[in-house]
C-alpha cells in the first residue's frame, strides 16, 4: 500500500505536530511504501520570506529524519522538486468548479473575516490533489482538519476518470488513528498560531521553562483532582508508560501534590524522551550534505512515479499529441 502526506515549512515543529502527525508516519514506514513530502509550494501562500522559507524545508527535513524518518524505508522530499506536480495541479484545475472550491474552509475563513484571499489559497485543495494523485497514493494520513481536502482530491479523481477513463487510483484519508489532540501551554491545542506551543527541538533550558510556565488551575494542593482533562497530566502521559502514567493517575485522584512537582517530572521526561533524536539532529546539523543528498535522492525517485503519473494523464486527456504521428 502506497501512503503519503505532507506537512508545510512554515516554522518549527512543535510537540503537537510530532504526537499528532510525525510520530504516525514514521510507524507507517515500516510496513508501507511510504511517500512524505515538505510541502513548500503551499507554505508560499503564507510564508513570503525567502530566507525563512529555505531555512523552514531544510529544519523540516533535518527535524523528520532526526525524530526517526528513515530514507532507505521512505521517500522524503521536498514538493517544489517534482514539477511534474504543478502540471498536474493545473490539468485537474481545469475540472475543478469554482463552487466546490468557495466551500473548503481555509478559504472560506479568510473570507469571511474580511481577509484578503490569493488564488493560492483558493486553489491550495487542487495542488494537494495532485500531491496526492501524482503518487497513485492509496491512503493519505493526516488529521481532522485535512479531511475535507482528501474529498475535493476525491471528487477531483472520480470525475478525471469518469470522464477519461480510469486514470487515477483513488485515494482514501486515514484520520490518524491515535493521534493525540495535545495540549499548549494555556491549555488549548498546541499551535503555532495560538503562540502555546513547546518546540521539539528548542534549548533544553527554554523548553524547561516553558513546562514550569504551563498555566494551571489555582485549586489547593492537598485537593484530590480528577485526571482526566487536565492538560498537565495529559502532556506528561504522551512520554510516560503505563506504570508510571498511572501513578501519576493515582496521585491527582489522592492530592497532596504540588502542580510544580508534576511539571519538573513532565520537563524531566521530555528532555529524557527526546534525546536520542536531539543528538542525531546535531549530527545532520553538522552534515547538511546529507541531507540534502537525501532530499536529493528522494526527489529522484519521486519525480520517477510522478513522471509515470504524467503520462498517463496527458496520454488520456489528448496533450501527448505527437501519440498522433506515431499511429
Ligand atoms: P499548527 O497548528 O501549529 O500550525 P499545523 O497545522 O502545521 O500546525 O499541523 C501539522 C500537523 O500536525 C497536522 O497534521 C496537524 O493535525 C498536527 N497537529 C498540529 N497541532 C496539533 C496538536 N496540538 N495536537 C495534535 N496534532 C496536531
Ligand atoms: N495541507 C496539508 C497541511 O497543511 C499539507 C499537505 C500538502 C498535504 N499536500 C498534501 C497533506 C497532500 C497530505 C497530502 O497539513
Amino acid at each position: 500500500m502506497r501512503v503519503l502526506s505532507g506537512i508545510q515549512p512554515t516554522g518549527r515543529f512543535h510537540w503537537g505536530n510530532y504526537f499528532g502527525a510525525i510520530r504516525q508516519y514514521i510507524d507507517l514506514q515500516n510496513d508501507n511504501e511510504a511517500y512524505y513530502f515538505i510541502a513548500n509550494l503551499h507554505a508560499l501562500t503564507t510564508k513570503r520570506n525567502r530566507e525563512e522559507l529555505r531555512q523552514n524545508t531544510l529544519d523540516a527535513a533535518m527535524d523528520l529524519l532526526a525524530l526517526g524518518l528513515d530514507p532507505e524505508r521512505a521517500t522524503l522530499f521536498v514538493q517544489s522538486d517534482v514539477p511534474e506536480v504543478s502540471e498536474l495541479c493545473w490539468i485537474l484545475m481545469t475540472i475543478t468548479s469554482r463552487g466546490r472550491l468557495e466551500r473548503c474552509h481555509a478559504y472560506k475563513e479568510k473570507k469571511s473575516k474580511g481577509l484578503p484571499a490569493d488564488m493560492g489559497l483558493f486553489t491550495y485543495p487542487v495542488l494537494m490533489a495532485a500531491d496526492i494523485l501524482a503518487y497513485d497514493s492509496n491512503v493519505v494520513p493526516v488529521g481532522e482538519d485535512q479531511v475535507q481536502h482528501i474529498e475535493v482530491c476525491r471528487d477531483l479523481a472520480k470525475s478525471f476518470n469518469h470522464h477519461y477513463g480510469e486514470v487515477f487510483v483513488i485515494p482514501e484519508a486515514r484520520i490518524m488513528p491515535d493521534a493525540a489532540r495535545v495540549p499548549g501551554t494555556n491549555g488549548e491545542k498546541m499551535s503555532k498560531s495560538y503562540n502555546n506551543t513547546i518546540e521539539l527541538f528548542e534549548d533544553v533550558q527554554s523548553m524547561r521553562k516553558k513546562v514550569m510556565r504551563i498555566e494551571t488551575d489555582s485549586r489547593p494542593m492537598e485537593q484530590p483532582k480528577d485526571p482526566e482533562g487536565d492538560h498537565l497530566y495529559q502532556l506528561y502521559s504522551l512520554f510516560v508508560d503505563e506504570t508510571k502514567r498511572k501513578a501519576l493517575a493515582d496521585l491527582y485522584r489522592a492530592g497532596g501534590f504540588g502542580y510544580g512537582q508534576v511539571k519538573k517530572m513532565l520537563a524531566d521526561e521530555a528532555e529524557a524522551f527526546f534525546a536520542p533524536a536531539r543528538e542525531r539532529r546535531a549530527e545532520l546539523e553538522a552534515h547538511p550534505e546529507r541531507v540534502l543528498e537525501i532530499l536529493h535522492e528522494g526527489a529522484v525517485r519521486a519525480r520517477r512515479k510522478a513522471r509515470e503519473v504524467l503520462d498517463r494523464v496527458q496520454h488520456a486527456c489528448g496533450l501527448s499529441y505527437t501519440d498522433a504521428v506515431a499511429k
